[in-house]
């Protein structure tokens, strides 16, 4: 009896210890500080909960758009190329072809500012202060002919104003409705396999212009807008049949004689934890802070065995330069994608 009684406190007592540390810490990180949490809590609500105290006129957000954005999104919102629309597009939302734009689309003017703020100038985000923000949503506000030229937006009128579209955006009450089709997935004749069939890259949807000229991406020439020469990738996929016989790129590649190649770009060399057939220099290598980029993987593939000493790629490696080339932007596009 005693001897049992004794158990039970000690199982009792065990059960407290571990209570006490699993609820105070797993000993992993610490707390984030309060300027941490600000700088991560910047959304707005559609209430104008978390809009800052400012304002802007039109007057100055024209300026401001035309300096800022209006190489990609148009002089009036119209769009350049492929960049979005900001403007127009009213009564199209049922047709076969809607235009989308914050003003025949969006909800929320909340949104806008918050969007704007949080991802805008694309490449130079969260470039704009607090008023420079309210003077741009108040001239997407007139390029939308939803206000007028001396128009100033402020925390104190925002909520005043109402998109044309807030009312389609309601809570789904499908599921309450009778004779509803809500959760009735059509699980027939599914496709077995998922393939991609087009990729973006080759279809080119993502408009190629030279966009140093007059914004702001100059500024920040660290900047990249990947983009591939589809032909330059035709001509690497071709190079890339003397990688086949060892290794694959795509959804179902698997490891073979070789790793796959999946998202090599990026990768730490010898990192791949399901291929067990890497080199002890590979993978030393790959500790060490190798990673395959632009220039570790021309250096590799011109010569294996001279930049790996000891790899088991069994592979002379390739000379021509322009192989190279467009073996790499093979590689990368694929990258990309997969
Ligand atoms: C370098 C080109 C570029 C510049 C400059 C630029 N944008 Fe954009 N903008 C984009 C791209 C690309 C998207 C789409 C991003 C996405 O869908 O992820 C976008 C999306 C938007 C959207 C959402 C459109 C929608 O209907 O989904 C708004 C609003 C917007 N931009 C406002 C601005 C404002 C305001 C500026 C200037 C302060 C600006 N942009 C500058 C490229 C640009
Ligand atoms: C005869 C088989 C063979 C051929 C052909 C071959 N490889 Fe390899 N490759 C390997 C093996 C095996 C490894 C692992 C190397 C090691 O462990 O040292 C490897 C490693 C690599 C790595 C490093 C991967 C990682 O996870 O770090 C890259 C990148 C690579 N190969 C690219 C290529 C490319 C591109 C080609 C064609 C130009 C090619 N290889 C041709 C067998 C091959």
């Amino acid at each position: 009896m005693l001897k049992s009684l004794k158990f039970v406190s000690y199982i009792i007592f065990l059960c407290s210890i571990y209570s006490i540390s699993y609820s105070q810490t797993l000993g992993l990180g610490r707390a984030a500080t309060n300027n941490e949490v600000s700088a991560w809590d910047i959304d707005i609500r559609p209430d104008g909960k978390g809009l800052p105290v400012g304002s802007g006129s039109v007057i100055i957000g024209e300026e401001l758009y035309t300096d800022n954005c209006s190489s990609c999104h148009g002089d009036f919102g119209e769009g350049i190329d492929r960049w979005p629309e900001l403007a127009g597009g009213f009564d199209t939302l049922d047709s076969e072809d809607p235009v989308k734009t914050v003003g025949s689309y969006w909800p929320y003017l909340s949104t806008v500012w918050d969007y704007v703020h949080r991802a805008m100038p694309f490449g130079n985000a969260q470039s704009l202060n607090n008023d420079e923000v309210y003077a741009i949503t108040a001239y997407i506000l007139y390029l939308n002919d939803l206000v007028d030229e001396d128009f100033e937006l402020s925390h104190v009128n925002f909520e005043e104003i109402n998109l044309p579209n807030e009312e389609n955006f309601y809570l789904d009450n499908r599921e309450n409705l009778e004779n509803t089709t809500y959760n009735n997935r059509c699980m027939q004749n599914c496709k077995k396999v998922a393939m991609i069939t087009k990729r973006a890259v080759v279809l080119d949807v993502t408009p190629e212009e030279d966009m140093t000229e007059n914004n702001n991406l100059d500024k920040n020439d660290n900047i990249q807008i990947a983009s591939f020469d589809p032909n330059l990738v035709k001509e690497g996929e071709k190079v890339f049949k003397k990688c086949k016989a060892c290794h694959r790129i795509g959804l179902d590649a698997k490891n073979g004689t070789g790793p796959h190649l999946n998202n090599i770009f990026g990768r730490v060399a010898g990192e791949l934890r399901d291929y067990k057939k890497y080199s002890k220099n590979i993978k030393k290598l790959g500790q060490e802070g190798l990673i395959w980029n632009n220039e570790t993987l021309i250096s590799f593939l011109a010569n294996p065995k001279k930049y790996i000493k000891g790899t088991k790629m069994n592979f002379k490696g390739i000379k021509k330069s322009d192989e190279l080339d467009a073996l790499v932007e093979y590689l990368a596009a694929s990258t990309k994608i997969n």
